[in-house]
């Protein structure tokens, strides 16, 4: 009931003072009009200053839109208490509208720290990379074997291989399962041939390199092992080579192919010389994918 009280006084007042200034504007016109004729029928104060009343009706214009701005801009006659009561007010509202801000910047963070909790949740969940490695012994001159065998004896490098690979899928060209004869233990033999019939005790036959790859998605680190032709086929989509250099030249028949230095990053490198065991110098060097 108050408030509505306070309501009405208020407009009372405003149209009060609206109708005060519309009345001097009515006065200031026809008082203007007055000092025109004073000043121009009865040539009244011209001995003094001429054109007076032009100076007369500028000042008071200057109180009318006084008088004006009162009114409809800084509402001065409202009173202090209602200035107060206004200020109050906005700040209010002010306040209303930072809190809702607050509570939405709130909302917003805790769904950013939510949806980077899921994120990170999931990467831990998903599987690591899977990182494909092409492992093989390589001369000066890239000789890789002749006649379907392998040309030199370094146990070291048979050592490391074993070590390297044991528990992982070996994947292979036919002609180098053949090499070897049997499946290697404790490893998964994939044999590739475009031998459809093609069987191989204890080992997995594909018809493509592809293929290989896809039936040791599950392994985070297959070993391409060779020949010349699958390292030929599978050294662009490996991600990393285990190469032993034997630091001697052999007649070969078949070849590495040539490690791009633009594409491979040599990371590791360790030499080693020849001894009773290991007829010559060596030495295991890991190139990662640039
Ligand atoms: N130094 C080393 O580290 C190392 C390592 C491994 C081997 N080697 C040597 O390398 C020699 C063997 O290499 P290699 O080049 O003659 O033979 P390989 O690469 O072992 O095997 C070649 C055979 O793989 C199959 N093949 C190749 N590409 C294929 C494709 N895209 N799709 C389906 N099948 C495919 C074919 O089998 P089919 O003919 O049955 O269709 C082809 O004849 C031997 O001397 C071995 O001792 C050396």
């Amino acid at each position: 009931m108050q408030e509505q009280h306070e309501l009405y006084e208020n407009a009372r007042k405003r149209t009060k003072q609206k109708k005060r200034l519309y009345l001097h504007f009515v006065i200031f016109v026809v008082g203007s009009l007055f000092l025109f004729v004073l000043d121009r029928v009865f040539a009244i104060g011209e001995d003094y200053l001429k054109d007076w009343f032009i100076w007369a009706i500028l000042l008071w214009s200057f109180f009318w839109i006084l008088h004006f701005i009162n009114v409809f801009i800084t509402k001065r006659f409202m009173g202090k208490d209602w200035e107060r009561k206004q200020t109050e007010k906005l700040v209010a509202k002010q306040e209303k509208r930072i809190k809702k801000i607050k509570i939405k910047l709130e909302r917003e963070a805790q769904h950013k720290a939510e949806s980077q909790f899921y994120n990170e949740q999931e990467k831990k969940q998903s599987k690591p990379k899977q990182i494909i490695t092409l492992i093989a012994a390589i001369a000066n001159n890239n000789a890789l074997g002749k006649d379907n065998d392998l040309i030199w004896h370094l146990p070291s490098d048979l050592k490391r291989f074993k070590n390297t690979t044991t528990g992982h899928h070996i994947i292979m060209g036919r002609n180098t399962y053949e090499s070897i004869g049997k499946p290697l233990p404790n490893r998964t033999s994939v044999i590739i041939t475009r031998n459809q019939e093609y069987k191989a005790e204890g080992c997995i036959v594909v018809n493509s390199l592809e293929e290989a790859i896809a039936v040791a998605k599950n392994d985070a680190s297959p070993f391409i092992i060779g020949g010349a032709q699958i390292y030929e086929q599978a050294i662009e989509l490996a991600d990393k080579l285990d190469i032993t250099e034997v630091h001697h030249s052999f007649d070969a028949d078949v070849f590495f192919p040539e490690i791009n230095i633009g594409k491979w990053k040599e990371t590791r490198r360790e030499k080693f010389s020849a001894d009773e065991k290991n007829k010559y110098d060596y030495s295991f060097v890991t190139y990662e994918k640039k």
